[in-house]
């Protein structure tokens, strides 16, 4: 697809694979988009390892209070920031997970990131395609309404609602494996279908996938004032940072 469409090709400057090895990943994109960017995601230290090993261009680490899809190893994006910043200090990296606000950004930053990245603050803007009752149910919610369950995928943080109360229930890595063996095509499409039900505006049977980071946000926003009020208040910040320390 980006091959074929010169503009996508012109303007797409970095693309982001995330969920198993980046390896073979990496091989593919290489050889087929060489000049675009790829980044990969990790969840953990020995698989940003990997990331690196596999000769991606930059790294994106995520942490376990994002939204979403979450992996097994539950570490925080705190702890995997200071870790790849010092294992990887030549790689560029993104920083994602927990992060709404400029005072993020700030905090991603001084923690020597090279980007932060955000998914539930950009769910609840202006410009996102997202269901009204979806974005509607963000802004009034504390950060301690989400919960960490198993998903179609593995774990995945979702906010408490009908849905996610009553299937709330965590598996380990083997019980999923198990659990997906036995499933029936049923049972499989069942499933898949809580989360087609959100983006028709049934936030209660389906599937809210968001952060701990609906704690931060308390309105839509236009996605040009995000950029430019979080970037003017982070670098704000920064710069007391650094005048308290001297
Ligand atoms: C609605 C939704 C869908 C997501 N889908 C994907 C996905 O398909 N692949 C992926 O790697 N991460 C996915 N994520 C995770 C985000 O890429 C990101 O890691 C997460 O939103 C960061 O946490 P934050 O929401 O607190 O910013 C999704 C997150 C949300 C909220």
């Amino acid at each position: 697809m980006i091959n074929k469409n010169p503009k996508v090709r012109e303007q797409l400057v970095y693309g982001v694979t995330s969920a198993g090895s980046p390896r073979k990943v990496a091989r593919i994109w290489q050889k087929k988009c060489p000049t675009i960017q790829h980044f990969h995601v990790a969840p953990a230290l020995y698989l940003a390892r990997k990331v690196v090993e596999s000769n991606c261009d930059g790294l994106v680490v995520t942490g376990i209070e994002g939204g979403g899809h979450q992996s097994y190893e539950q570490i925080s994006t705190l702890v995997l920031e200071q870790q790849a910043v010092r294992e990887f200090p030549d790689t560029p990296l993104v920083v994602c997970g927990g992060f709404a606000s400029p005072e993020g950004v700030a905090m991603g930053l001084a923690g020597g990131a090279d980007a932060v990245a955000m998914g539930t603050r950009f769910i609840a803007t202006d410009q996102s395609e997202f269901h009204e009752n979806y974005k509607d149910l963000i802004y009034p919610a504390s950060a301690r309404d989400t919960l960490l369950t198993t998903g179609a995928f593995g774990p995945i943080r979702l906010l408490k609602n009908k849905y996610s109360l009553e299937h709330g229930k965590i598996l380990s890595k083997e019980q999923k494996i198990a659990q997906e063996e036995g499933f029936s095509v049923e049972e499989l499409e069942e499933e898949m279908e809580r989360y087609e039900l959100v983006y028709n505006g049934d936030v209660e049977n389906g599937a809210v996938l968001v952060g701990q980071t609906v704690g931060l946000i308390q309105d839509a926003m236009d996605v040009d004032d995000i950029l430019s009020t979080f970037i003017k208040k982070a670098e704000e910040l920064l710069k007391e940072t650094v005048a308290k320390i001297q």
